[in-house]
């Protein structure tokens, strides 16, 4: 028998990291170089893990932009899974630094069962790269995260990321 559970993800992270971007990558496969800022948006997507098991992501894309952060509570609160997102190409204090605090916050304030992946877009960019991956890498571990480099652009590593999500979130 064949079965589909239904899983809350949220996004964050600063304007312009490519939030919305890996999300449509990941739901339609599409890439656009010029995207509006999001206030928020809901997509969906589902992936199968095996033949009899399905995950179905009820996403919330929200708003880098800092005028709209007092929301993300409304999304994150009861999400059970978390994707904070930060750019490479940016020097680590722009995005980072944000990605980090987002993380802080979910430790404070999400529910405790929640699986959070840091990851670094842009991967397409590496000549422009700012923000080591060591770095990510080395945050991650330290807080228990799952850690993923990607590029929306490419598609590289977007795939992934939503599965090794599905794969740790807890099945009944
Ligand atoms: P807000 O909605 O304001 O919070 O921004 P966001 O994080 O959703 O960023 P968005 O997806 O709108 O992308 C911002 C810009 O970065 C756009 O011009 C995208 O085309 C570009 N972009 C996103 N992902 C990538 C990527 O992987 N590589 C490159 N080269 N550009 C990207
Ligand atoms: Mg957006």
């Amino acid at each position: 028998m064949s079965r589909t559970t239904s899983f809350k993800l949220v996004l964050l992270g600063e304007s312009a990291v490519g939030k919305s971007s890996l999300v449509l990558r990941f739901v339609r496969n599409e890439f656009s170089d010029f995207r509006e800022s999001t206030i928020a948006a809901f997509l969906t997507q589902t992936v199968s893990l095996d033949e009899n098991t399905s995950i179905k992501f009820e996403i919330w894309d929200t708003a880098g932009q800092e005028r709209y952060k007092s929301l993300a509570p409304i999304y994150f609160r009861n999400s059970n899974a978390a994707v904070i997102v930060y750019d490479i190409t940016q020097a680590p204090e722009a995005s980072f630094e944000k990605a980090k605090s987002w993380v802080r916050e979910l430790q404070r304030q999400a529910d405790p069962s929640i699986v959070i992946m840091l990851v670094g877009n842009k991967l397409d960019m590496e000549s422009q790269r700012k923000t080591p991956r060591e770095m990510g890498e080395r945050f991650a571990q330290e807080e228990g995260l799952s850690f993923a480099e990607a590029s929306a652009k490419s598609g590289d590593g977007v795939e992934q990321l939503f599965m090794e999500i599905a794969k740790k979130l807890p099945l009944a």
